[in-house]
């Protein structure tokens, strides 16, 4: 099977894991449960439930424990772009191909959505303990908590709303992505690997290689805002423009955005080289995420 294939095969594996934790559409409060599917149906690259896999993979993982928190990962990342794209936040119209949740169902109905998922996600997580109460399960809740919080992905876009229309250095411009994007890819990592057993050590590289995993993708985003089209990104470009985001682009310009994506990411694979456990299509993954398009 060639890269493209593979990758296709386990996205489509996600979706129906994805399927398996979302709620029906039925009761009184109907509309927030349709708002909720339809913000994790719109599709998506499912990227951070694909990392979390392939790096328990990697550990050797083996068994379901990892799919509840493969599930609540995607909706606490769904639940951050419902957020974000809200008239408060960002204010787009468009994501992942379709009309922002709050563009069909309403603000006040894209506010609860996406409080809906958090909540969800937590309790979609906390199945594991159903399955197995052990140190593992309970690191993984906390990890999750913990990069997802105030000091993880909430932080980085408290700091990024804040800093609006103003210049920004270079340091405070890492630390917004290093939270508000690296932040769901470590921790995405890094529970494939504790569930999978990996040691404190092991798990320090991990965090590392996600941490400049989330920084490349977070400048690539900032590129194709610049760069590509609503039809193929799915979501509105110069959305950064109209907010008077500093961005890596603007800050270091086109040329020097792209060749750190390139050196970015090689450090990544590198250090996940440097592990005695390999996964080839975990590297191929990151390699990919080099030149994505969307
Ligand atoms: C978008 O994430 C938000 C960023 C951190 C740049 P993705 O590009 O992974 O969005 P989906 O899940 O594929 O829609
Ligand atoms: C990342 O930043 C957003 C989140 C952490 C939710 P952006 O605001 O650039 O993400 P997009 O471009 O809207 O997907
Ligand atoms: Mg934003
Ligand atoms: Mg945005
Ligand atoms: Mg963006």
């Amino acid at each position: 099977m060639s890269f493209k294939e593979e990758l296709q095969k386990k996205t489509a594996e996600i979706e129906e894991i994805l399927k398996e934790y979302l709620p029906e559409e039925t009761g009184f409060q109907k509309t927030v449960l349709e708002a909720v599917n339809y913000s994790v149906l719109a599709g998506g690259k499912r990227l951070r439930p694909m990392l979390m896999q392939e790096t328990f993979r990697m550990f050797g993982g083996e068994g379901e424990l990892v799919k509840p928190f493969m599930a609540a990962m995607e909706m606490i990342h769904t639940y951050s772009l419902v957020h974000d794209d809200l008239p408060a936040m960002d204010n787009d119209e468009y994501r992942r191909g379709k009309k922002t949740t709050h563009a069909v169902y309403g603000e006040a109905m894209g506010i609860l959505a996406g409080d809906a998922l958090l909540n969800l996600a937590f309790e979609t997580a906390s199945e594991a303990f159903q399955m197995e109460i052990s140190p593992r399960t309970a690191r993984a809740c906390q990890i999750l908590s913990r990069k997802a919080g105030i000091y993880g992905m909430i932080g980085g876009q408290v700091v990024d709303v804040e800093s609006e229309g103003q210049p920004l250095s270079r340091e405070k411009l890492d630390f917004i992505y290093r939270l508000k994007t690296s932040a769901l890819i470590e921790a995405s990592m890094m529970i494939g690997a504790v569930l999978a057993g990996a040691t404190d050590e092991e798990l320090a590289a991990v965090e590392s290689v996600a941490s400049d995993v989330g920084l490349a993708f977070q400048i690539q985003d900032d590129i194709l805002d610049v760069t590509s089209t609503l039809e193929v990104l799915g979501k509105p470009i110069h959305s950064d423009d109209k907010n008077n985001k500093t961005t890596y682009v603007t800050l270091e310009g086109l040329d020097k955005a792209r060749k750190d994506v390139e050196e970015i990411s090689q450090r990544a694979l590198t250090t996940l080289r440097s592990l005695k456990y390999e996964n080839r299509f975990l590297e191929e993954l990151i390699q990919m995420l080099i030149t994505r398009e969307k």
